[in-house]
């Protein structure tokens, strides 16, 4: 009698750390820094546009790959910023969401028993998607103070099991953009390796240096071939409830990809496909005030917790910091994050749940700024009282 039980394919899964933590944001009336959403709309005209689809009737199926005006929108999009040729018809595919891409692209490149070599912390949907096509996650570890990739590290990582690189930059959580060099080593090793590589740039247009650019690794040598590149309305378009993303790449990889899509949705949210397709033709200003606003963001909550006296890793991209909390006198992030919404009203995110190597990311707290400056203020306002040096040198949850 197996009425109850769940497939072995969930076993270990658990539910989403920002189901538990967005549950208590929600019991204890906190600030919620936790789940990366905006707490502002996106573009009024790409909102209208939605409305303007719904109400002139184009609310039924669209073409599962996508409406044409959003694979020519996306196809131009990457011409536009990155100098890469795809062709709309075969080359693009629309999807629900980005987490959707990434689901379809790994049940439809990977075989059970490949392993998947990905960049830790993960975003947690990685690794259950791995797990649902029956790979293995091999993990190369980004470390604090940087979250530099190790080369070396992901060399060792890659064997003639190797499937693909599942890569994400700008990185979430750790806010880190890979360099060039770090990009171009990557491409050489996967060149050499004849590997495939899926790349996870949702926050591309959030990279906040000038001297460290989003650089798509599908314009490095080799790599237009390998590369199946995603991103998602939701990020740069602050409208992460819509649930469009996108997927660019050469026709197998693609074709790979909405193999699979067509059982999973089929097609997504129809309206909103052309009202994103009239968001990615904005003027670069858009672009690139959506950047300058997220940065200020950035530099106030990062200058509130390090007076707080958090060990601060400012992120060069994303719209996460990344905290350390032990100069608080913590030593868990979890201990410390099961704490926080009793102890300040306040929501962050434990890394340690997007490790495999759990010690590797234990002291480690993220925290979102893509919310209102005053509502940054009231949350580190609120930290004030409990973290005052008194309780700094003696925690009332030490973990
Ligand atoms: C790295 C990364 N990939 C994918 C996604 C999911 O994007 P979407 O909401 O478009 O499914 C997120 C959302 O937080 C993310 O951080």
């Amino acid at each position: 009698m197996r009425s109850g039980e769940q497939s072995l394919r969930l076993a270990g899964l658990g539910t989403t750390i920002f189901q538990e933590m967005s549950a208590l944001a929600t019991a204890t009336g906190s600030i919620n820094l936790g789940q990366g959403f905006p707490d502002t709309d996106g573009p009024v005209e790409v909102a209208d546009a939605a409305v303007q689809a719904i109400r002139s009737g184009r609310n039924q199926y669209a073409p599962g790959p996508g409406v044409p005006e959003l694979r020519a929108a996306v196809a131009e999009h990457q011409r536009r910023w990155y100098g890469l040729s795809y062709d709309p018809d075969t080359e693009v595919a629309v999807t629900t969401g980005a987490t959707e891409a990434i689901a379809a692209a790994l049940l439809g490149l990977v075989d059970p028993g490949d392993e998947v070599v990905a960049l830790e912390p993960y975003y947690d949907s990685y690794a259950a998607c791995i797990a649902f096509a029956g790979g293995v996650r091999v993990p190369v570890t980004l470390r604090p103070p940087q979250f530099a990739l190790d080369v070396d590290a992901l060399r060792r990582a890659i064997t003639p099991r190797t499937r693909l690189i599942l890569l994400n930059t700008p990185h979430n959580p750790t806010g880190a953009v890979l360099s060039l060099e770090e990009l171009s080593a990557v491409a050489r090793l996967a060149v050499e390796h004849d590997l495939a590589v899926v790349s996870d740039e949702v926050y591309e247009h959030m990279a906040f240096e000038d001297d460290r650019p989003h650089v798509p690794i599908a314009t490095l040598p080799g790599m237009r071939e390998r590369t199946l590149t995603i991103s998602s309305a939701g990020k740069t378009f602050s409208f992460t409830g819509w649930k469009v993303g996108w997927a660019t790449g050469p026709q197998h990889l693609v074709g790979a990809m909405l193999g699979v899509k067509q059982f999973l949705t089929y097609t997504s949210g129809a309206p909103f496909q052309p009202a994103v397709a009239v968001g990615l033709a904005l003027p670069d200003a858009y672009f690139h005030g959506l950047r300058d606003d997220l940065r200020a963001k950035r530099d106030l909550l990062c200058a509130g917790l390090v007076d707080l006296g958090f060990e601060v890793f400012v992120p060069r991209g994303t719209y996460f910091v990344t905290t350390d909390v032990r100069p608080l006198g913590w030593d868990d992030g979890m201990a410390f994050c099961r704490a926080l919404p009793e102890l300040a009203g306040v929501v962050a995110i434990p890394h340690q749940v997007f490790y495999d190597d759990v010690d590797a990311g234990r002291p480690l707290v993220r925290w979102a700024f893509c919310k209102q400056p005053a509502v940054l203020e009231t949350a580190l306002s609120r930290m004030k009282g409990p973290f005052s040096s008194r309780h700094r040198t003696n925690p009332p949850f030490a973990g």
